[in-house]
């Protein structure tokens, strides 16, 4: 029997044009050469990176070739038994731009990763990216455009939205686009917590805290705050895919639901409930899917229960997190998850493939033919 496909849903790439926009800047983000030609630029991606007491080499990222190689990135599918990977533009994505810039960066990138996926042999497909801050009319267009694209199927968003958030009046527009286009919105952290909460010893400890704490804190506010101002209410059929297993969101549902049923700010509905009148419960288990990036079976178990086993789709974050050690194959990122999935269900290997592939494919219509 061949074996069940595995499809790669969280996996982003920076195309080199976008490099070229990096590397032409000087405020965060900005991509930094070094002296020494071999040697990877920096991309120095958040704030607490800019610092000048740090020599150069130091400072932010290395950014090699596999950020950039779509080879590379099916050279990795290929090692890891990947069927189709859907990839993203990775962040800061066009957060920064102008409204001005924003709109031709938007249809550069996307139309970049449309022709990337269409040479592809069925191997690839995309989540494409918008200009935040763009005027509302602009993005309208540009997801418009995107629903014609024929690798495109959702879309990667931050948690600031077009700057203030998910909660933002300004976003009624894009939600109807969104909700129209049958566009999966990607929901994806980028800024972390404020530096303060890391304490004044942050650096010796890397990216980890802003990594592995920050990033699930952020998307879990921001998904938490995009609930509560009854997005869903008004667009009941947007779909949303929330990024490393949801953040906390399942973890913490019960305490958010139970927050909201206390609080006299919020009048009783018709259900003699507080708060969006469509509950928590239900938005989790109607509107929104889960990746399983979360490195471990009790992380993918907690995403099941509170979507469900159709809802948790498989994902790397390739190329973030690459082996250490020099000239390795195999990507712990890629085997934890693995692993983490077929743990989580135990005998249920049914269940297990649906997680690694099969809900992705019926998700997002993916046509995962053997030639890719
Ligand atoms: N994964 C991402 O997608 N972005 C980062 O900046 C780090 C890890
Ligand atoms: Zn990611």
């Amino acid at each position: 029997m061949a074996p069940s496909p595995i499809v790669d849903i969280h996996t982003h790439v920076y195309p080199t044009t976008y490099l070229a926009l990096l590397r032409s800047r000087t405020e965060v983000p900005y991509l930094l050469d070094l002296p020494d030609k071999l040697a990877p630029p920096r991309l120095i991606i958040l704030p607490s990176d800019d610092d000048l007491a740090l020599p150069a080499h130091q400072r932010g990222r290395p950014i090699d070739s596999s950020y950039s190689s779509i080879n590379q990135k099916i050279d990795f599918m290929k090692t890891h038994d990947i069927t189709t990977s859907v990839v993203s533009l990775a962040n800061p994505w066009l957060d920064f731009l102008s409204p001005e810039e924003g709109p031709q960066w938007a249809e550069k990138v996307n139309n970049e990763l449309e022709d990337i996926c269409s040479t592809s042999l069925k191997c690839l497909y995309a989540f494409a990216t918008l200009p935040p801050s763009a005027p509302a009319s602009r993005i309208v267009g540009e997801i418009h455009r995107l629903s014609l694209l024929p690798h495109i199927r959702g879309i990667i968003l931050g948690t600031t939205g077009l700057s203030k958030g998910l909660d933002d009046h300004g976003l009624e527009p894009i939600w109807s686009a969104l909700e129209s286009a049958k566009l999966l919105i990607f929901l994806h952290p980028h800024y972390g917590l404020p530096s303060s909460v890391y304490g004044p010893r942050a650096s010796e400890y890397g990216h980890v805290l802003p990594l592995s704490l920050g990033f699930p804190m952020e998307t879990t506010v921001a998904f938490t705050r995009m609930w509560l101002s009854g997005v869903f209410d008004r667009h009941p059929k947007l779909k949303v895919l929330i990024a490393h297993a949801g953040g906390t969101v399942p973890f913490l549902s019960g305490r958010i639901d139970s927050c909201v049923q206390h609080e006299r700010h919020f009048p009783e509905n018709e259900g003699g409930k507080r708060g969006p009148k469509r509950g928590l419960k239900e938005v989790l288990r109607e509107n929104v899917w889960l990746d399983a990036v979360v490195y471990s079976p009790t992380g993918v178990r907690a995403a099941v229960e509170v979507v469900g086993k159709e809802r948790v789709l498989f994902g790397t974050d390739h190329p973030f997190f690459p082996p250490l050690e020099e000239g390795a194959e195999e990507w712990m990122s890629m085997g934890t998850n693995v692993h983490a999935v077929k743990e989580a269900f135990g005998d249920d290997e049914q269940a297990a493939a649906k997680v690694l592939g099969g809900n992705a494919i019926e998700l997002l219509g993916l046509d995962v033919a053997s030639d890719g």
